[in-house]
């Protein structure tokens, strides 16, 4: 199969981390019950995902020519990989906390990865994957160029922004893959709107999963979401940037944000690896 787009030069280094989460209190996110669990349920979503991500651009490994992208396709299954490992050990503090996530984890993997999965053409989980991607790098910026998770627990901010970092390193690879396999605008159009779609459905049933499991009146929930919208510039922002995604002749290397990750990772001594 050709490849004619350049490859990217940014290096994606597998890093392993092994962070501490014994000591993460259960309102770890603006002292919010409610933001902590926004980003929870975001959390739970997450491990699977990447999997899927990661079986998504794996299964055209053998029709892409170009070994510098073959290259990156392995760097970013390896990143992929060890987020997976660290956010699952996250899960066993939130099971130490007392939340049964259990239960939810497993009707999302029947309905998302036994039902919804096989029914989808490769093609199309491909450009999910694309899609989720420039998701999670749109988010990472936001992670890295802001002081949104200042407000978060050390280790967990220290999480989040070496997964943001990682996801900014490889954010170019599916998409790289999307395009050598097949570059067709409404493909990439679908695929968007199915991850749109399907991401917010799955992350609001987890953060309500895990709401529902504390004692804590309905009167403040609604306080501490309006207190989390009135800080809302992250939503403008991600709308943004999904709208920018379906621009012709969009690519994710045209968006500047490799010197933020670069400085982070600088920043934590890790920027080789
Ligand atoms: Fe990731
Ligand atoms: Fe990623």
């Amino acid at each position: 199969m050709p490849y004619d787009r350049a490859s990217s030069a940014r290096p994606i280094p597998v890093r392993k981390m092994g962070f501490d989460f014994s000591k993460v209190p259960k309102k770890w996110f603006y002292d919010s019950t409610v933001v902590s669990h926004i980003a929870n349920g975001l959390h739970l979503v997450f491990p699977a995902g990447e999997q899927f991500f990661v079986r998504s651009v794996r299964h055209y490994l053998k029709q892409i020519d170009d070994p510098a992208l073959r290259a990156r396709v392995r760097a970013f299954a390896g990143q992929e990989s060890s987020h997976g490992h660290e956010h699952e050990r996250a899960f066993e503090m939130l099971e130490a906390q007392g939340y049964d996530i259990q239960t939810w984890l497993k009707r999302y993997h029947r309905i998302a990865f036994e039902l919804l999965e096989p029914s989808v053409p490769p093609v199309l989980r491909l450009s999910i994957t694309a899609a989720l991607e420039h998701f999670t790098a749109t988010l990472a910026e936001q992670g890295l160029g802001t002081e949104f998770l200042d407000h978060a627990h050390p280790v967990m901010r220290d999480l989040l922004r070496w997964h943001a970092a990682e996801e900014i390193e490889h954010k170019s690879v599916a998409y790289d893959v999307l395009q050598a396999v097949d570059d067709r605008y409404a493909v990439r159009a679908a695929g968007l709107a199915i991850a749109v779609t399907l991401l917010l459905s799955f992350w609001r049933s987890a953060t309500a999963m895990l709401l529902a499991q504390e004692d804590i009146s309905k009167a403040q929930i609604a306080k501490e979401r309006k207190a989390a919208r009135a800080r809302g510039q992250n939503k403008r922002f991600v709308l943004r940037a999904l709208a920018s995604y379906l621009r012709p002749g969009f690519h994710p290397d045209q968006v500047d944000n490799d010197q933020l990750a670069r400085d982070y990772l600088q920043s934590i001594g890790r920027l080789a690896g």
